[in-house]
This record gives C-alpha cells, structure tokens and sequence, in this order.
C-alpha cells in the first residue's frame, strides 16, 4: 500500500513539473526580442507593400499605415495587423490536416527548432549546413534579391537568406503556422535582420503580385500541402521570368522501393511524399525549365530545383 502511494505521489510530481516546465518553455518561445525597432518593421512594410496583394484587393497595392499597424485594403478599407513581427493576410483559416496541426503549438513549434538536426540526421539526411549550401548552389542568392521562402516555419532558411540578400534585398518569410512564425520572429530578431517580412499565409493563395519575386525557396513544406499543385500554380504565378526556384520534400523517386509504405504515411497522416519525376512535369507545364532532383541514397527526403523561363 505505501509502496503504490509513493508510486503515485512520484507520478503526480512527475507529470507537474512536465506540466510547468513546458508552460514555462511555451512563454519562452513566444516572447518577441526587440532587436527590430517600430522604424525598421515600418520600412519593411513600405518595401514590400508594392509587391503584395491583399486578399480582397488582388488588383492593386494595399495602403501602409502609420506606426506599424499594418495594411489597408484600398478596396474594402479592411485593415490587414501587423503585430508581433508579423503580418496577418490570413483571411479565414482553413481546416488544417494532422500535419499541419503537428507544428502548430508553442510546444511542437519549440520542440521541431530545437530538435530538427537530430530529426535529419536520424533520417540520414545531409546536415543543415550542407542542405543551405545545396540549397544556394541553385537560387545563387544575392545582394537586392526579392526572396520568398515559403512554409518558412521557423525561419532557419529566411535568416541563412536574409544575410545573402543583404540591405538591398527583401526576404519574405511566408507560413501557416502562427506558432512557427512566433519562432521565425524570435530568430530574426536574435540575429537583428532588418531586411525580412514575416506573413501568416497560405501557399494555395500568395499573396503577391504576379511576377514580383525573384527567388523562391521551399524546404520542408511540400509534403504538408494538401494541394500542391494549386501551390505550385500560385508559385508560378509570382515568379518572374528567370526565377529560380528549390524546394526539398519527403518525396517518391523513380521505382521508389519504400511506395507503399509511403502512401501508406500519406492516407494515415496526410504526409505527402511528393513524386519527384512528376513534380518536374507539373512544372515544366508552369513554364519552368532545367528542372533537377535527387533523392539521396534512395532515401525519404528529395531535392529539387527548376528555373521560370
Ligand atoms: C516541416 S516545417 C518546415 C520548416 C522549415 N522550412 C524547415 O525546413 O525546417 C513545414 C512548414 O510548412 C508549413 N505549412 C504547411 N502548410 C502550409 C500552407 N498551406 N501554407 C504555408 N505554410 C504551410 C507549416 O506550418 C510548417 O511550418
């Protein structure tokens, strides 16, 4: 009897400190640092604003208020925020898939930026470091790009970008996940980049002007799209004529040996894994040539890059 108490008195104690200490942790993650002053987060909405599209205005430039407060639709009068490093175009949330919601808490936000390294070793794939560096040998990003990483999530990406880019240049962070964005913020921040935007939005609806990127990067986003070749179309659509583009993906290859278990992942957990051969026809028909991919040692995870004609 006074052996189950303890047992249960260690359990309680236990699953309290879990419980606070990742309350605790959660308060962590979202405190935004204030290495980006009102002005900076200002001109960066004034730099961008030409380029972005509001949802209830596709046609033309939205109006930049005062003090950082955000953008105004020139249509409707409707104000878009722009609070906590973020700008809010998100006009109604979607149902998200499991995937989604996976990365979409504090917690798991936390948990995935700490933990992504050892995620990609144990699935052997290249470290962070190599994949930046492959990742570049493709876009070549330089001083005065017009840069969208796309699903950016914890902004691991957009800030290797960002200091690419330099103060001429323009980094658009763009993800669905406001927990994830709350990660990108804090990077950003840490490193004072003075040049990035951060959008909570979706990939099936950019919202930018036709042709207004230079550059557009996707790494790890893919496979939680649940209509990639809407994303694809909207990828299209913003590039401009000579646009580079790479993007790395859970993926199939050609006669992949692990099909099954793949779409297997796919049915159970809405966790794509992209047909490499058929992305490059997708986007061939979108207007992109020198199409590449690889999908190192037969693996899980897949690169691929394209160029807009
Ligand atoms: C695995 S994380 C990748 C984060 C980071 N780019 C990296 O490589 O580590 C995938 C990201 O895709 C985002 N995402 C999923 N669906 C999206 C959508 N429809 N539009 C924009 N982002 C989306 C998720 O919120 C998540 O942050």
């Amino acid at each position: 009897m006074k052996k189950s108490i303890s047992v249960i008195a260690i359990g309680v104690t236990a699953s309290v400190g879990m419980i606070y200490w990742t309350w605790r942790k959660s308060q962590q993650m979202i405190a935004v640092s204030p290495n980006i002053s009102t002005e900076q987060s200002q001109r960066i909405l004034e730099r961008a604003a030409p380029l972005l599209r509001l949802p209830t205005s596709p046609e033309q430039p939205p109006e930049v208020l005062a003090d950082n407060a955000g953008l105004r639709c020139p249509v409707t009068g409707r104000v878009y925020p722009y609070h906590d490093g973020v700008l809010h175009l998100l006009d109604e949330v979607q149902p998200k898939t499991v995937t989604q919601r996976t990365l979409d808490t504090p917690f798991t936000a936390w948990v995935y930026d700490r933990f992504r390294e050892t995620l990609t070793r144990a699935l052997n794939s290249p470290d962070f470091a190599v994949e930046v560096a492959e990742a570049q040998r493709k876009l070549q990003v330089q001083s005065g790009d017009v840069l969208l990483d796309l699903a950016c999530g914890q902004g691991n990406f957009t800030v290797e970008w960002a200091k690419c880019a330099g103060a001429e240049g323009l980094v658009i962070g763009l993800d669905y996940s406001l927990a994830m964005l709350a990660r990108a913020t804090h990077h950003i921040n840490r490193w004072g980049l003075e040049n990035v935007l951060l959008i909570h939005g979706d990939a099936n609806a950019l919202p930018f002007s036709d042709a207004a990127l230079h550059k557009v990067n996707c790494s790890g986003g893919f496979h939680q799209f649940p209509d990639l070749p809407r994303a694809l179309s909207e990828i299209a659509r913003v590039s401009a004529p000579g646009a580079a583009f790479a993007t790395s993906t859970f993926a199939e290859g050609a006669d992949d040996p692990r099909t099954d278990l793949k779409h297997w992942f796919k049915r159970a957990f809405a966790l794509h894994f992209v047909p490499l051969v058929e992305l490059g026809e997708q986007l061939t028909a979108l207007g992109y040539v020198d199409y590449t991919w690889s999908l190192p040692g037969g693996g899980w995870f897949g690169y691929a890059s394209a160029c807009k004609k």
